[in-house]
C-alpha cells in the first residue's frame, strides 16, 4: 500500500503534490510530512484512483472535445426555477450561468490557494519554492480581476428583472456559498473575525464540516507568519534590527518634532504634536512587546512581534537580492487581498442596485452586512499597514556588511551561506519555531 498521504503513490500522468509546489523528489523526501494535505482527494475526486495506464488506454478512442470538458453536464446545470413554473423571466438564465462561472473560479482559486498553503508547509523553502507561490499568487490575482469585472455583466439585468424571480431564490443566497468560504478560511480570515457567523448554521451539515476542516487546518496568512518568525537575518551575529531601527526612528522622530515646534503654533503645534506622539506608539510597538502585544489586543495587529519586524526588515531592505522575492510575495498578497476586498465592494454595490435596503435572501441585513464585511474582512491588513513603519532612505540604517554578503544570491562569486534561507533559519541566536499561534 502507498503513503496514505498520497507520496508516492500518484501515477505520473496526474498532479502531483511535488510538480504543484514546485519541489524535486529529493527534497520531497526531506520534507516528507505525515500530516501532509491532500486536496487532491477534493480537488480530482475520483481522477486520482485512476492510473496512468488507464487514462491513456481511454485515449485509443480519439478524445472529443465535449467529452473532454464534459459539456454534457455543464451545459445541462442550468435550470431556471421561473422557466419550470412556466413563468419565463428571461434574465433567471444570466443569474445562474454567472453564479455557475464564478463558483467554477472559485475552485480554481481553492486549487491555487491550497497549492501555495503546500508551498509553505514544507520547512525548507528556498528561492524556487517562493517564485512558484508567486507565479500562482499572481494567477489567483488575475483570476480575482475577472471576478470583480464580471459584476458588470449581471448589471446589464435591472432591479426589476430581478424582482421577477427572485421569490423563487429564497431561503438561498451567496451566503451559502461554501467554496467562498473556504477560499476565505484558507487565505486566513479567522471565524471570530466575521462580521456574522451565523452563515455556519444556513449551511448543509457536510458543507459545514468542509468549512470546519478548513478553520481546523492552517491558513495561508498562518503558514506566512511561521516563515516569518523563522526568518534569520532579523538577529545576526551581534546585529539586531529592532535597535538600529528604534535608532533611526528616534533621529526621524526629534527631526519631525523640532520642525513642527519650529514652523506650527498654538493649538495647531498642540494637535500635531499629539498626532506625533500617537504614530510613534506605532513605531515602539516594533521594538517593544508590551506595545505590540497591547496593539495586538485591540486587533491592530494580527502578526506576532517577530514576524512584524521580519516583515518590516523585508519591506524596507526590499532591494537586497535575497529579499526582493519576499518583498514580492508580499506585494501580490496584499494585490489578492485588495482584489477580495474590491469583489466585496463591487458586490455590495451591485446588491444594493437590485434590492437596495430590503434583506438578503440569505436573511443577512443585505447591504448593510455586505458593507461591513468590507474591511472588516481583510486578512493580510499587517502587511499592508506595514506602510506606517516605513522610513525614508535617508533614515536607514545601513546593514552591516557581513549581513548583507549573506543577503547575496548563490550566484554571486562571494561565499554564501545557503543553508541560512533555506533552512528559513538558523542564523545566530535563533531557535526554529515551527508552531503556529
Ligand atoms: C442580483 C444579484 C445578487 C444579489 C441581489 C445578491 C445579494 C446578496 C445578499 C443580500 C447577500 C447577503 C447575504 C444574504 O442575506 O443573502 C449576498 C451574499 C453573497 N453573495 Fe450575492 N447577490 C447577487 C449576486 C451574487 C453573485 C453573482 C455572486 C457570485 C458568486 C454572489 C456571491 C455572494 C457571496 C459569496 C455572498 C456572501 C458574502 C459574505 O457573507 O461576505 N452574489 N448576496
Amino acid at each position: 500500500m502507498g503513503c496514505p498521504y498520497g507520496y508516492g503513490s500518484l501515477p505520473k500522468a496526474e498532479l502531483s503534490v511535488e510538480s504543484r509546489i514546485g519541489v524535486s523528489p529529493s527534497e520531497k523526501a526531506e520534507n516528507a510530512c505525515p500530516m501532509k494535505r491532500k486536496h487532491e482527494e477534493v480537488v480530482l475526486g475520483d481522477l486520482s484512483s485512476r492510473s496512468s495506464a488507464e487514462v491513456r488506454r481511454s485515449r485509443k478512442d480519439p478524445l472529443y472535445y465535449a467529452d473532454y470538458l464534459k459539456l454534457d453536464k455543464i451545459l445541462n446545470a442550468q435550470e431556471p426555477l421561473s422557466w419550470k413554473a412556466k413563468d419565463l423571466c428571461h434574465d433567471e438564465l444570466l443569474f445562474i450561468t454567472i453564479h455557475q462561472t464564478y463558483e467554477l473560479w472559485f475552485k480554481q482559486l481553492i486549487f491555487e490557494i491550497d497549492s501555495v498553503r503546500d508551498i509553505f508547509e514544507c520547512l525548507r523553502l528556498g528561492e524556487k519554492q517562493i517564485s512558484t507561490a508567486l507565479h500562482r499568487l499572481n494567477r489567483v490575482k488575475e483570476i480575482q480581476k475577472i471576478l470583480v469585472e464580471q459584476i458588470r455583466v449581471l448589471e446589464t439585468m435591472t432591479a426589476q428583472e430581478f424582482l421577477n424571480f427572485r421569490d423563487y431564490l429564497f431561503p438561498a443566497s451567496g451566503f451559502q456559498s461554501v467554496q467562498f468560504r473556504l477560499l476565505e478560511t484558507k487565505l486566513g480570515l479567522k471565524l471570530e473575525k466575521r462580521v456574522n457567523q451565523d452563515f455556519m448554521n444556513k449551511l448543509k451539515e457536510e458543507d459545514k464540516k468542509k468549512v470546519e476542516k478548513a478553520l481546523s487546518e492552517p491558513s495561508l496568512f498562518d503558514y506566512v507568519e511561521r516563515w516569518l518568525r523563522n526568518m534569520p537575518f532579523i538577529e545576526f551575529r551581534g546585529y539586531r534590527f529592532a535597535s538600529h531601527y528604534k535608532e533611526a526612528v528616534e533621529k526621524m522622530h526629534n527631526l519631525d518634532s523640532c520642525a513642527l515646534n519650529r514652523m506650527l503654533e498654538g493649538e495647531e503645534r498642540e494637535a500635531a504634536m499629539k498626532d506625533l506622539a500617537s504614530t510613534m506608539e506605532i513605531y515602539e510597538s516594533v521594538w517593544d512587546k508590551d506595545v505590540h502585544k497591547k496593539q495586538k489586543e485591540l486587533g491592530a495587529r494580527r502578526l506576532g512581534f517577530r514576524a512584524t519586524n521580519a516583515c518590516l526588515m523585508i519591506m524596507l531592505y526590499e532591494d537586497q537580492p535575497m529579499l526582493q522575492l519576499p518583498a514580492r510575495l508580499f506585494q501580490v498578497l496584499v494585490d489578492v487581498d485588495d482584489c477580495l476586498n474590491q469583489w466585496r465592494h463591487r458586490h455590495t454595490q451591485m446588491v444594493h442596485r437590485m434590492i437596495g435596503q430590503k434583506i438578503g435572501t440569505g436573511g443577512s441585513l443585505g447591504h448593510r452586512y455586505l458593507k461591513e464585511t468590507v474591511d472588516r474582512h481583510r486578512i493580510f491588513s499587517d502587511i499592508s499597514n506595514m506602510s506606517t513603519l516605513l522610513l525614508p532612505k535617508r533614515f536607514l540604517p545601513e546593514l552591516p556588511t557581513t549581513l548583507r554578503d549573506q543577503m547575496k544570491y548563490f550566484h554571486s562569486i562571494e561565499p554564501y551561506d545557503r543553508t541560512l534561507f533555506e533552512l528559513g533559519g538558523g542564523g545566530d541566536n535563533v531557535e526554529l519555531d515551527w508552531t503556529f499561534c
